[in-house]
């Protein structure tokens, strides 16, 4: 029987998904396009990718910015500590590696920003390192192959894991005498991933490891990957403002340097009690709708108020933008959402 590896290469060599970073070995557009990737669908993080490469094409451009024109460049990505540290590595590289990537996976793991998995990603697509990358998507294609129960969230599962996908790669590497296998192992597991092996309603007919996967011959997919720990998740009730001054400007104020979108600019808001929120009147002020959004670990239930800032409560710090400005600061994805569907029917 043949290894699963080849199986996934064979496939892969026809149906790997047209992306812009697969064109390149430039590590320095690798790892933008992995930490954009991280936490951001495919077809968002493609345009983001792509002008972040037109506007900052080597790691000098990034590293020479300002933090604002790069929360500008990021704005709606959400997750903002990433691009943070993606402002901290790229100077690290400019000023103290001479403009130059380390070609290991162990040197990358040493930036900030880049974990286990970024490190593999880039040592492997940008210089042919021989590891295997081991996220969500692997995890799942893994443990289904393979019929293992073992929690996926549990440290020592990630270890058993990886040393087993590890001698996968060295032995591609051998059997097709490509140099590029790990690279194209990787992104297969990830298409596979993403596309056939989905966490729901897999594809199991298309699949290049359908003859081999002991999940799908023992009727087990649906249970697997299995989790030790279920996620927790926390609701908090929010009211937005919308507020109007008379000379037809919008308040905004910037956020704190620490906590959830640090020194982003956001539209006035509360925290409020359920009860509170769930009321839905706030006297002078009118109420235009409400949304979830959804983080990790959070849904935020946010309530939109609109109206004169003299009937809202009073917030500190506020500046008075016009609507045409709004596109000169960065606001998190939430607020952005806000604007599109609130502001312009109305302004
Ligand atoms: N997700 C993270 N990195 C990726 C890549 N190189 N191709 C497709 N999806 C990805």
């Amino acid at each position: 029987m043949k290894k699963p590896a080849d199986l996934l290469l064979q496939w892969y060599a026809t149906e790997a998904r047209d992306l812009p970073w697969r064109k390149t070995k430039d590590p320095y557009k690798i790892w933008l396009s992995e930490i954009i990737l991280q936490q951001t669908r495919i077809d968002q993080g493609r345009s983001y990718y792509e002008r972040f490469v037109q506007n900052l094409p080597t790691v000098k451009d990034l590293a020479l910015i300002d933090t604002d024109t790069l929360m500008k460049y990021w704005e709606g990505l959400g997750y903002y500590s990433r691009a943070r540290n993606l402002h901290h590595t790229a100077k690290a590289i400019h000023n103290e590696y001479g403009g130059i990537f380390p070609d290991s996976w162990e040197e990358l793991l040493k930036l900030k920003g880049i974990g286990p998995y970024t490190a593999r990603a880039i040592g492997s697509l940008a210089f042919d390192n021989q590891v295997a990358v081991l996220d969500g998507n692997v995890f799942r294609v893994y443990s289904r192959y393979t019929a293992d129960f073992s929690p996926i969230d549990l440290p020592a599962t990630r270890k058993s894991f990886q040393s087993v996908l590890d001698t996968w790669v060295v032995s591609a590497v051998k059997d097709q005498k490509d140099p590029q296998a790990p690279g194209k192992f990787n992104q297969a597991m990830m298409d596979l991933g993403a596309t056939i092996c989905t966490p729901r309603n897999p594809s199991c007919s298309l699949c290049p490891l359908e003859s081999g996967c002991q999940a799908l011959s023992k009727q087990l997919i649906g249970e697997l990957p299995k989790k030790a720990k279920k996620l927790k998740r926390k609701t908090v009730w929010q009211h937005f403002f919308l507020l109007h001054t008379d000379s037809n400007k919008i308040l905004v104020r910037r956020r704190p340097a620490t906590g959830l979108w640090p020194n982003l600019w956001e539209l006035p808001n509360a925290e409020v009690e359920e009860k509170e929120w769930q009321k839905g009147q706030l006297d002078g002020l009118e109420l235009r709708g409400a949304f979830k959004h959804v983080f990790t670990h959070i849904d935020m239930m946010i309530k939109i108020y609109e109206g004169q800032p003299e009937n809202a409560p009073a917030f500190d710090d506020c500046k008075a933008i016009s609507i045409e400005e709004i596109k000169d600061y960065a606001f998190s994805r939430a607020v952005l959402k806000i604007f599109e569907r609130y502001l312009s029917e109305n302004s």
